[in-house]
């Protein structure tokens, strides 16, 4: 199997076999330069060549590659820092009363869940969240939860500790079937995994930009469907919420038309830039091309792993599955066998008990192999 990318793309990948893109990917040359120029140049010149214009044209390009991103209009991409903030805001925008409920699954991660925690506390709505026995959520269980109260399922659309990838379109008919919304967290996604937010029937996406669709930390997005935007009033409020920015009047609250009402303070503007920057090269790429190489990859992985004795966490759903592969290795302590890997320069993250790898573009069969060998001196050394 060919390399995707010229090896010295990704300057992180020739010192270390790096499998850590579901906490962090390293970011590509190109992106860490445009995210660095920005800084450099605001530092030097301040708002000599960062005006107000400079400013709105980072949000419209930004609008511009997230929507050719997810399948979207620009008009329905809003920019953010991160994805915690983009789940809150929305939360609170739904605030589901106390007859009505939001439906989410146990393992997931916190973000998805919590903000709806928050406001139940406030409203009295009822969160529903799924058992998940063995880390691995039902669907069938997921989608028996939602009902004619149900105001939204909020799910990402990748686990991040297992890889188990969701098919939104089904959750998308019943959740609609049932008046509710379907909010999507790609974080685990993003970059790594095809999403076109028509097809599938998404109402509502965030996405973090410094794991799969390797951005700097401080970027992000939501995508708002359309039909949504004259309804929903954002939990985070400020200066950027209205159409009319520069204006600066305090005494009227008009929400901005579009998804751009959920943008609400600056951004770090450098990174942002850094994001795009990311989105374009991973766009070039094909992310359809980009997600058969990934599972390759993790193909070639669990492969390696089963003949060493692993046992999977991840579910063994070969069509609906992403690049993420958990495993655990039995009679060993596994926080110590993540940690041995990333003293050997193999770096993987421990989760749930167990060795979590994640793979992504920038990585080789030979990255695999090594990662394998190591793993298999450590095992029979420990
Ligand atoms: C599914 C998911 N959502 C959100 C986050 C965190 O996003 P942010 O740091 O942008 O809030 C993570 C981080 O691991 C994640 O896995």
């Amino acid at each position: 199997m060919e390399a995707l990318v010229k090896a010295d793309v990704f300057p992180a990948t020739q010192q270390y076999t790096y499998l850590n893109a579901a906490s962090v990917a390293p970011m590509s040359k190109m992106t860490a330069k445009a995210t660095l120029d920005w800084q450099e140049d605001l530092a030097l010149r301040g708002t000599v060549h960062f005006d107000e214009e400079a400013e709105t044209r980072v949000f419209d390009s930004l609008r511009e590659v997230g929507a050719r991103l997810l399948g979207a209009r620009p008009d329905e991409i809003a920019g953010a820092s991160n994805a915690s903030e983009s789940l809150c805001s929305m939360a609170w925008a739904l605030s589901p009363g106390p007859e009505q409920n939001v439906v989410s699954s146990r393992i997931e991660f916190p973000s998805v869940v919590y903000p709806w925690l928050r406001v139940a506390r406030t409203t009295g709505c009822q969160v529903r969240l799924t058992k998940d026995e063995n880390h691995v959520i039902n669907p069938d269980e997921l989608l028996g939860l939602i009902d004619d109260r149900t105001s939204a399922v909020c799910i990402s659309h990748v686990q991040y500790s297992t890889g188990q990838r969701l098919d939104l379109r089904a959750l998308a008919d019943v959740a609609h079937r049932h008046g509710a919304l379907l909010i999507v967290d790609a974080t685990q996604s993003a970059g790594a995994v095809p999403i076109d937010v028509v097809a599938d029937d998404v109402d509502i996406l965030v996405t973090s930009g410094y794991k799969w669709l390797c951005g700097p930390f401080g970027a992000a997005m939501m995508f708002v469907r359309r039909e949504l935007h004259d309804d929903l009033e954002p939990g985070l409020v400020g200066w950027r919420s209205t159409s009319t920015v520069f204006d600066f009047q305090a005494d009227a609250l008009e929400w901005a038309p579009s998804a751009s009402r959920f943008e609400f303070g600056t951004l770090a503007y450098g990174c942002t830039i850094g994001m795009m920057t990311a989105i374009e090269h991973l766009l070039e790429i094909g992310i359809d091309q980009i997600h058969s190489y990934n599972l390759a990859l993790a193909g070639q992985l669990t492969e390696g792993l089963a003949s060493q004795g692993a046992e999977f966490v991840t579910p063994a759903m070969d069509d609906l599955r992403s690049s993420i592969v958990t495993a655990r290795f039995p009679g060993h302590d596994q926080a110590r066998v993540a940690q041995l890997l990333n003293e050997e320069g193999v770096v993987v993250s421990p989760r749930i008990g167990a060795v979590r790898f994640a793979p992504h573009v920038y990585n080789t069969a030979g990255d695999i192999a090594r990662a394998l060998d190591v793993l298999k001196d450590i095992l029979e050394r420990n």
